[in-house]
């Protein structure tokens, strides 16, 4: 199964998730896209921060080539897990990451500027889904939004509005601990594990596990 991390905009929450989600479910592997001059902080850095911090280590290969990533896809299978952080749409490995995933996770806050870029990437979604003949789901978490806010409904209106884009109802507010664990190289539960912020991922991790489940009864 893979799961694949995106966004169009940089900075929306991407490799914070991916990085927790990891911890949380010990993946087979997990593959860093975020490559080339625009780097940014990804899997491959998160991870080394992680292994100085706490001496852990997650399974991360970087990949910067069109084949290594097509290789590791095919060779996906129900049984092992896949995460991919991606970087933006604009780089076509990241549109290769999107197609191939069992489900897409998108990061999105509530604000106009990235509800636009979500309608932006929706419309990508729908092009690569009708050229690939296979439907492409993707979830919406509302990310860095107030911590009071229970409910979003322009990002929840944006979603009814789209094609692809499915609204999970969840959330990982703005909270100091999460900046401060991906900064230290640990994942939330193992930087503040009573903290609102890991009851949030905690939240984010079970969606994750059923919608794969859900993928996996659907498959068989
Ligand atoms: N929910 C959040 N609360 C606090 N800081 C966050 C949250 N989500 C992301 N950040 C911070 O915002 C920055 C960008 O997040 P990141 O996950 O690297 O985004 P992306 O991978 O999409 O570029 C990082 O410094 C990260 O610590
Ligand atoms: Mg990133």
């Amino acid at each position: 199964m893979i799961v694949t991390f995106a966004s169009s905009k940089g900075g929306t929450g991407k490799t914070t998730l991916a990085f927790n989600v990891a911890v949380a479910l010990n993946p087979t592997l997990c593959v860093d896209l975020d490559v080339g001059d625009n780097r940014d902080i990804g899997f491959t850095f998160v991870n080394g921060m992680r292994q100085q911090q706490t001496g852990k280590t997650l399974n991360v290969k970087q990949i910067t080539d069109r084949e290594s990533l097509v290789k590791i896809i095919k060779s996906d299978t129900d049984e092992q897990l896949i995460l991919i952080d991606s970087g933006g749409l604009d780089y076509s490995l990241n549109r290769v990451a999107v197609g191939c995933a069992d489900i897409v996770i998108y990061p999105s806050n509530d604000k106009a500027l990235e509800i636009n870029s979500l309608l932006d990437f929706d419309g990508i979604v729908t092009k690569m889904s009708d050229a690939a003949k296979r439907k492409i789901n993707v979830h919406v978490i509302a990310s860095r939004t107030n911590y009071a806010k229970k409910t979003w409904p322009d990002l929840q209106n944006a979603c009814n509005l789209s094609k692809n884009m499915i609204f999970s109802g969840l959330s990982l507010p703005m909270y100091v601990d999460l900046s401060d664990s991906f900064g230290d190289g640990k994942a939330i539960n193992e930087y503040a594990a009573n903290s609102h912020a890991n009851i949030h991922m905690q939240q984010i991790v079970n969606y994750i596990k059923q919608q794969l489940q859900q993928k996996g009864n659907n498959d068989e």
